[in-house]
């Protein structure tokens, strides 16, 4: 059964935890869906650990678009969930609108989540009317990576927490049916947890929140530029891959691969007749 936006909130209320890992691609969205992850987040992370720019400035509707629908073809069970790129929203409630449903009708999300506390909230409140399911975006919101000086946890102070405690309310009163909470400390992504009705999606905010998300190359250990404190490694595929790419390379070379059942036979006879 395809899971949507009312199965999250129904797994809230029921104290069913939620799992959500990132996909760019068919192939991976695929593994995904197929291990049973309740959500693939199309993250703007792409531009980072697919497209290796440095941060998530750079990515494009286009770029979205393109990977949602690959992603899309390949999730028949989670619910796909794409984000909006930056200055694809921030601009207009308009913006936000128009770039939400191209997300939806190109890229056939099922959901979009977009990144801000009170100055999205009337962006959020246009988008869910327009019968788009929107996921908010909290705490250490890497589209604001220069405003805030770099990757850093958010809402260690208290006039922070309050802040952050306050965006989430609010996200949830705009008409959000979950929230991602990034980088918050634990005790407070619990305290945020109790006080509203839809699902926490955390990632590094510890094991309070209703569920919890990963950018599928740090949980794999394939993306080596970054290697954030939060995201435990469940596989070495990164290590894994190389030595294979180094066996297939030492095969060529001595001539070992490809063997004869990689290869296609022929009646040899008709080899004798050509000139
Ligand atoms: O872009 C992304 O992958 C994200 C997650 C880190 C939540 O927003």
């Amino acid at each position: 059964m395809k899971n949507t936006s009312v199965t999250f909130k129904e797994a809230k209320a029921k104290g069913i935890k939620l799992s959500m890992l990132t996909a760019y691609d068919y192939t991976t969205a695929k593994l995904v869906d197929e291990a049973g992850i309740d959500a693939i987040l199309v993250g703007d992370s792409l531009g980072m650990v697919m497209l290796g720019y440095e941060d998530t400035l750079s990515v494009t509707m286009e770029d979205m678009i393109h990977h949602t629908a690959a992603v899309a073809r390949g999730a028949k069970n989670a619910l796909v969930i794409a984000d909006m790129p930056f200055m694809s929203y921030q601009t207009s409630v308009y913006d936000a609108v128009l770039n939400a449903g191209r997300l939806m009708k190109e890229g056939r999300a099922q959901a979009v989540k977009l990144e801000g506390g009170l100055e999205v909230c009337e962006h959020i409140k246009a988008i869910v009317r327009a019968s788009i399911p929107v996921c908010g975006h909290i705490g250490l919101t890497p589209q604001s990576v220069n405003a805030f000086g770099g990757f850093k946890v958010q809402g260690k102070g208290e006039e922070a927490a309050q802040r952050i405690l306050n965006e989430a309310r609010a996200i949830e009163e705009a008409g959000a049916f979950a929230v991602v909470l990034e980088c918050v400390p634990q005790a407070l992504a619990a305290k945020i947890t109790h006080s509203i009705g839809i699902p926490t999606i955390g990632i590094g905010a510890g094991a309070g929140c209703d569920g919890q998300v990963l950018v599928y190359q740090d949980m794999l250990a394939m993306y080596s530029d970054m290697a954030p404190k939060f995201a435990k490694q469940f596989a070495q595929v990164g290590s894994q891959m190389k030595e294979a790419f180094a066996v297939y390379k030492q095969e060529v070379l001595d001539g070992t691969f490809p063997a004869a059942e990689h290869t296609f036979k022929m009646d040899e006879t008709i080899i004798d007749k050509l000139y």
